[in-house]
């Protein structure tokens, strides 16, 4: 085995895609395919905690998905404040950390409170660390650190010179994790829709067509058995690598 690749991924990020496409085989509302997505989410989050592993950053909803028909955008915020009213026994019950990453401005009160009181409530867990990506852009995050070290540099608490990529890093969502080492979209797209655009600089990437009420332990012993052969060079040679790992 590639001597950089640990055999079991520190940090997962995930797109959680298909849901709209799994209703529509079942002649049902897409919204149903929402909540059959919910459920994927509780059994993954389970499944990853017993395995041991460290992290987990799910796309909820993307900045570009206020584009959405009014109805859908509201039924989407609706299940997010009933699955943190109905998941929150669990979560500690099975010591997972929550956090959620994105601007949550244009969020309603109750939402907003129910994040802040969630977030509260797990912090001390110290299982799996489960991240929810809601309201957020990749662009949003590189965005708003550039304008906090503009505000520090405005204040002349900055020097502009003395800004490098660690610095700027510090400032970004999920700057206190280890970057991802697998990103997984599941529903067929290849893209990266604006998830982490630059924490996922050296990530693994896996794609599958499993829409995501679909993907269940068996579809991620696929993707995880995908990276088990990948060869993490991070810039290096494959000869390097091998002559490491025979030290
Ligand atoms: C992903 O499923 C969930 C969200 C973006 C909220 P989609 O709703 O994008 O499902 P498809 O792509 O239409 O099948
Ligand atoms: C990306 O899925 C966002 C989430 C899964 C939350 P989309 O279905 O919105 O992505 P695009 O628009 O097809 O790229
Ligand atoms: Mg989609």
């Amino acid at each position: 085995m590639p001597a950089e690749t640990p055999t079991l991924p520190r940090h997962i990020a995930i797109i959680m895609d298909g849901n709209g496409r799994w209703a529509r085989q079942r002649h049902l509302p897409r919204f149903a395919g929402h909540k059959a997505g919910v459920d994927t989410v509780r059994k993954l989050v389970r499944h990853c905690g017993e395995m041991g592993i460290s992290a987990m950053t799910l796309f909820a909803f993307s900045s570009e998905n206020w584009r959405r028909p009014e109805k859908e955008v509201s039924l989407l915020m609706g299940l997010f404040v009933t699955a943190l009213e109905q998941q929150l026994k669990k979560l500690n019950k099975h010591n997972v950390r929550l956090r959620i990453i994105g601007d949550r401005s244009p969020f309603n009160a109750k939402l907003k409170a129910l994040i802040d009181d969630a977030e509260a409530r797990t912090s001390d867990n110290t299982g799996l660390e489960l991240v929810i990506a809601a309201n957020y852009g990749g662009r949003w995050d590189i965005c708003q650190a550039a304008r906090t070290l503009a505000r520090l540099a405005s204040q002349g608490a900055l020097d502009p010179d003395a800004i490098s990529p660690e610095l700027l890093q510090s400032h970004l969502s999920l700057n206190d994790l280890p970057e991802p080492d697998l990103f997984i979209r599941t529903g067929g797209e290849k893209r990266v829709s604006n998830y982490l655009l630059w924490q996922l600089a050296y990530t693994e990437f896996y794609f599958t067509d499993t829409l995501w009420p679909d993907f269940d332990h068996i579809a991620l012993e696929k993707a995880l058995s995908s990276y088990r052969s990948r060869e993490r060079r991070f810039g290096r040679t494959s000869e390097q690598i091998s002559a490491a790992q025979d030290d």
